[in-house]
């Protein structure tokens, strides 16, 4: 996939195959994206856990909620659908790059995943005491956020806003996502911001 293909597709997935692991492929591909990630002085303050074990997984899911933006029942995903692994992110003390470096790490390894198929959904709304617990994660380490990856069993493609006003993400008939982007003329300006 080229990489305007690849960044238009990586998006938000929230409905997985179950019944089919992360490749091993993916899975060093993403651990190296981390790796290569910038971040401010090349300071590396990030942290990762891997959640591979199904068992682990399945403990963690219920601490991690989807798709704010739906009703429940059909923005969380059911048995069957849940995500077969999650990254969660960590760090030790917060600078004011922090986050910058996290979405730095977030964008390589959600992109790195979708180079091979593996969907992703970055969460910030989480259960961080009880995942820190799941995880034997120290109280001296702080949860940053955490990944969802699985391989999708839906499409979601990016539509035109059918209002500026209304950027809320909807499901269609078939239950695909649809993501409305603003068009540039919004916010993409040359040379000049335009008068508010
Ligand atoms: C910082 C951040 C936190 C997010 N947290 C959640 C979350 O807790 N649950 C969820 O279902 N989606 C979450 N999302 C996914 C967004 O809802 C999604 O990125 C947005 O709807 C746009 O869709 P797209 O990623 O396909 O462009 C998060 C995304 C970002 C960047």
């Amino acid at each position: 996939m080229n990489l305007m293909k690849l960044l238009e597709t990586r998006r938000t997935y929230r409905r997985f195959d179950q019944s089919r692991p992360v490749s091993a492929a993916a899975f060093n591909d993403m651990a190296l994206a981390l790796r290569w990630s910038s971040s401010a002085g090349n300071l590396q303050p990030l942290r990762c856990v891997f959640v591979t074990d199904p068992q682990i997984v399945e403990a963690v899911f219920p601490h991690t909620h989807f798709a704010a933006l739906l009703p429940k029942e059909l923005g969380t995903p059911k048995p069957g659908e849940h995500p077969t692994m999650y990254v969660v992110l960590t760090y030790e003390k917060k600078t004011k790059w922090t986050d910058t470096d996290a979405g730095i790490a977030l964008s390589n390894l959600t992109l790195a995943a979708w180079g091979h198929g593996v969907g992703s959904c970055i969460m910030d709304n989480i259960d961080r005491p009880d995942i820190a617990e799941i995880l034997h994660i120290p109280e001296s380490v702080t949860i940053h956020s955490a990944v969802a990856l699985g391989y999708p069993t839906h499409t979601s493609q990016i539509v035109e806003p059918k209002t500026p006003a209304d950027l809320k993400y909807f499901l269609d008939a078939q239950k695909n996502y649809k993501v409305p982007k603003r068009p540039f003329s919004e916010f993409i300006f040359e040379n000049r911001y335009p008068e508010v």
